[in-house]
């Protein structure tokens, strides 16, 4: 038998090479939008925008978004941490705010008039006033502004709360504390309500019987869409915004273009122009220019697309290559490879890393070596490799011997201790390595050796 090892690799012959060759020229973008539509890893939608110009007029100078998106009031700049635009709630987070594991300085929570209209924190938000003075007003005149908040108690608040235990421990009592709405802190500033601290706890709906360690921190604030014609806007694909100078309803529709209700489409203001669908003859004659188009596109396998529109076609071109008939198959069926010679460029059979040929190789790429065949003397090993043992011979008789176990050898195969014969186990000595993990080493067949020439 020949063998076909070689130093190179094996040849296949390939006749088809699909090359995608992905855009080659790309369509201007003629919708492109002027207003970013998300910052960070929150998306900005209508009535949001963070450029200026973009989103609802009243949302104006609300945002900056330098890695991570802010909602500025004027009391700070809180992170906004996720906005549900179905919901129409937005969670913010303020750093500077106390929570049951920092305390923080005194500071009051501040929106303006037009913020606690369009954006109020959300009624699910409690706000707690925190080491409030016997004298505050929430603990006499308007004492009925704080509630019973599921049960929570001020006690609760400063046991549990490492931030807030200092409260207890600098007066050996427990200072007053309110559980109160967003109206309370709208129209009284932390001093007038006699109160150090303050910290917003957001769901707070269902934490009855939930302890302060696992309350949510933040403010959930609520917003309003008014009612601009922005859907009509969008849904011609268009981007909602406002003209910065009269602040009046605006659709963005491109870079270039803005309109005041919806987007035309561009059919519709240039009518459809003329397109060309051709083989490549066309275009290898003729250039663009010559053939006064500004654009084309390639579509490959081209049979099967009745039916079937351009969002589903696949954009590319596919070559086609031929192969010149050199007597390749004579080179490669000798274990060649296909190639050339570097300098004349005529046909050459790469044979071996030491040796080409003109046509195939030759004796040079045989395989020397002796290949060996051996038989087999009939013994009964089948029958005992079926019972589970390991076929071997006596050392001294040089008799057939079944090795069973460590402590047993059969003459012909393995019994059990009851008589039987063990159940055929296949070939390996799964029976021996349960046992005792011995295995008995190469089986001593008696081997007959023959040599075989090669072809
Ligand atoms: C369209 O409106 C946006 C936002 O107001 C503005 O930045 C842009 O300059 C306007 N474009 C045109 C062409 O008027
Ligand atoms: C965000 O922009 C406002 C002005 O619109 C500015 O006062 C504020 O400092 C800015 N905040 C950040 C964090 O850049
Ligand atoms: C708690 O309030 C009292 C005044 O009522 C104030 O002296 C004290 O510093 C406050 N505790 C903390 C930790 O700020
Ligand atoms: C607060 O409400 C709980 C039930 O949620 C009630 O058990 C408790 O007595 C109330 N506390 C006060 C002071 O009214
Ligand atoms: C065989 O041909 C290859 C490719 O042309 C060349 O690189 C190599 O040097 C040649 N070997 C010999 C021994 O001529
Ligand atoms: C079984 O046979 C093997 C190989 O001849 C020998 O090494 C071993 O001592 C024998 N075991 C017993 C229990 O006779």
């Amino acid at each position: 038998m020949q063998s076909t090892l070689t130093p190179y690799t094996p040849f296949f012959k390939l006749r088809i090479l699909t090359l995608l060759l992905l855009q080659l020229q790309i369509l201007p973008t003629l919708t492109l939008s002027p207003c970013r539509t998300s910052c960070g890893n929150v998306a900005i939608k209508y009535p949001f925008g963070l450029d200026d110009g973009c989103g609802a007029p009243q949302f104006r100078h609300m945002f900056n978004c330098t890695t991570d998106l802010f909602f500025t009031t004027p009391s700070g700049v809180y992170k906004v941490q996720s906005i549900d635009y179905d919901k129409k709630t937005m969670v913010v987070y303020d750093p500077a705010m106390s929570t049951c594991s920092i305390l923080q300085p005194h500071h009051d929570f501040v929106m303006t008039d037009i913020q606690s209209v369009i954006i109020p924190p959300s009624p699910d938000t409690i706000f707690v006033l925190l080491n409030c003075s016997i004298d505050s007003p929430v603990l006499n005149h308007y004492k009925n502004l704080c509630f019973n908040f599921s049960g929570h108690s001020c006690d609760e608040l400063y046991g549990s709360c490492n931030a807030f235990r200092l409260f207890h421990l600098l007066t050996n009592s427990t200072p007053p504390c309110c559980f109160t709405g967003y109206d309370t802190v709208k129209y009284m500033s932390m001093n007038i309500l006699d109160c150090t601290h303050y910290t917003t706890v957001i769901n707070s709906d269902n934490l009855k019987g939930i302890g302060p360690l696992d309350w949510v921190y933040g403010i959930k604030l609520s917003f309003t869409v008014a009612e601009t014609g922005c859907e009509r806007c969008a849904g011609s694909g268009g981007t909602c915004g406002f003209d910065t100078e009269t602040v009046g309803f605006s659709c963005l529709c491109s870079t270039s273009m803005n309109a005041t209700r919806e987007c035309e489409s561009l059919f519709q203001l240039f009518g459809t122009p003329p397109c060309c669908f051709t083989g490549y003859d066309t275009v290898k004659y003729m250039s663009m220019n010559i053939l006064d188009c500004t654009h084309y596109t390639t579509v490959i396998n081209s049979d099967n697309l009745k039916g079937i529109g351009p969002l589903d076609w696949v954009y590319g071109i596919k070559l086609s290559f031929t192969v010149a008939e050199t007597g390749c198959e004579r080179c490669a069926g000798s274990g060649g490879t296909c190639g050339f010679d570097t300098e004349t460029v005529g046909f050459s059979c790469l044979c071996s890393t030491s040796m080409n040929a003109t046509r195939e190789c030759g004796p040079l790429d045989w395989v020397y070596g002796i290949k060996l065949s051996f038989t087999v003397a009939e013994t009964g090993c089948e029958r005992c490799a079926g019972s589970g043992g390991t076929c071997g011979f006596d050392t001294e008789t040089v008799g057939f011997s079944c090795l069973c176990s460590t402590s047993m050898n059969a003459t012909r195969e393995c019994v059990d201790s009851n008589g039987f014969v063990a159940a055929a186990r296949g070939e390996d000595e799964r029976g021996f390595g349960g046992a005792g993990g011995w295995v008995p080493s190469e089986a001593p067949y008696s081997v007959g050796v023959a040599f075989e020439s090669l072809e």
